[in-house]
């Protein structure tokens, strides 16, 4: 995450060399990729890590599915199964019945799902997505980080998300790293960066958030029959009082007004609840 300028495109295109570094080390998997020979890149651009990019770079007079085949066939998938591949990616970001469109005749939102799916098809470990949301409209940016939240939790894969918006990364991030001047500010989890911002860059996104600080942990904790946790809150408690326990438990139980644990919220839940409601 990083304001405009404050070099996450350069820094992302360096995890697939289409920018050369003048010093430092990129290491995949324990390999150096700047060791790779062109045809070792070329391997590892088309298997290792798939791209999506800002302004979603599809290949206009293919149709949808095409475009989302695109990766299997440059690997040598044969026709029928990359099809099915494809449809079946295309399903996923919910465009069925798009599959014969042209990409020029889809709307931006519809666009930047192809360039998910195409990406997603390419069957990579990692994949990398720059401002990948920033150019759609507020309801279907929040509808696409939901449904990359969602995909993610059975996907399992390194996404390197870069966006110019503190609470689209409190959203959706795992680990949050700052940029400013091309220089990282700060690496930490969502939790860790609310709670101890390392600089006043940092304490202004942070305030922001801030404001959103009142919501009570009962309007989005998880109910039900959880196990008994280790600290608990009442149910009228706030975020703000709750998250900085979360420093040291990785949820908290939920009580309701006569002592029983009625539910549970984690940290995630909180820190997604403060990005959801802070006005932008
Ligand atoms: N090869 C380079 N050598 C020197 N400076 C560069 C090089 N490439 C980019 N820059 C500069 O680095 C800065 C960061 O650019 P970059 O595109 O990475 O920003 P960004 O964080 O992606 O911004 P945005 O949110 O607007 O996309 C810019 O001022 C740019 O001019
Ligand atoms: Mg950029």
């Amino acid at each position: 995450m990083g304001l405009s300028g404050s070099g996450k495109s350069t820094l992302i295109r360096h995890v697939n060399r289409l920018i050369e570094p003048t010093a430092g080390e990129i290491v995949v998997e324990g390999n150096s990729v700047l060791a790779l020979s062109l045809d070792e890149l070329r391997k590892y651009r088309r298997t290792k890590v798939a791209m999506v990019f800002q302004k979603f770079g599809l290949l206009p007079h293919r149709s949808v599915i095409d475009n989302v085949a695109y990766g299997p066939e440059v690997r040598g998938v044969g026709h029928e199964e990359r099809l099915e591949k494809a449809a079946k990616w295309i399903a996923t970001v919910g465009l069925s019945g798009y599959e014969n469109s042209r990409t020029r005749q889809l709307s931006g939102g519809q666009q930047q799902r192809v360039g998910l799916a195409r990406a997603l098809a390419m069957d990579t470990d990692i994949i990398l997505m720059d401002e990948a949301f920033s150019a759609l409209d507020p309801l279907i940016r929040s509808g696409m980080q939901d449904q990359l939240i969602e995909l993610q939790q059975t996907l399992n894969k390194t996404i390197l998300f870069i966006t110019h918006d503190f609470d689209e990364a409190l959203k959706i991030g795992n680990r949050i790293a700052v940029l400013k001047d091309g220089a990282v500010q700060q690496v930490g989890k969502p939790e860790e960066i609310v709670l101890k911002p390392a600089n006043a860059h940092i304490e202004e996104f942070v305030r922001e958030v801030n404001k959103a600080r009142a919501i009570h942990v009962r309007s989005i904790m998880e109910r039900g029959d959880v196990e008994l946790c280790e600290y608990s809150v009442p149910m009228n408690a706030r975020c703000e009082d709750v998250l900085p326990l979360f420093a040291e438990h990785e949820w908290v139980g939920v009580l309701d007004d006569d002592g029983r644990q009625i539910g549970r919220v984690t940290a995630k839940q909180v820190i997604r609840a403060l990005a959801r409601h802070s006005p932008t």
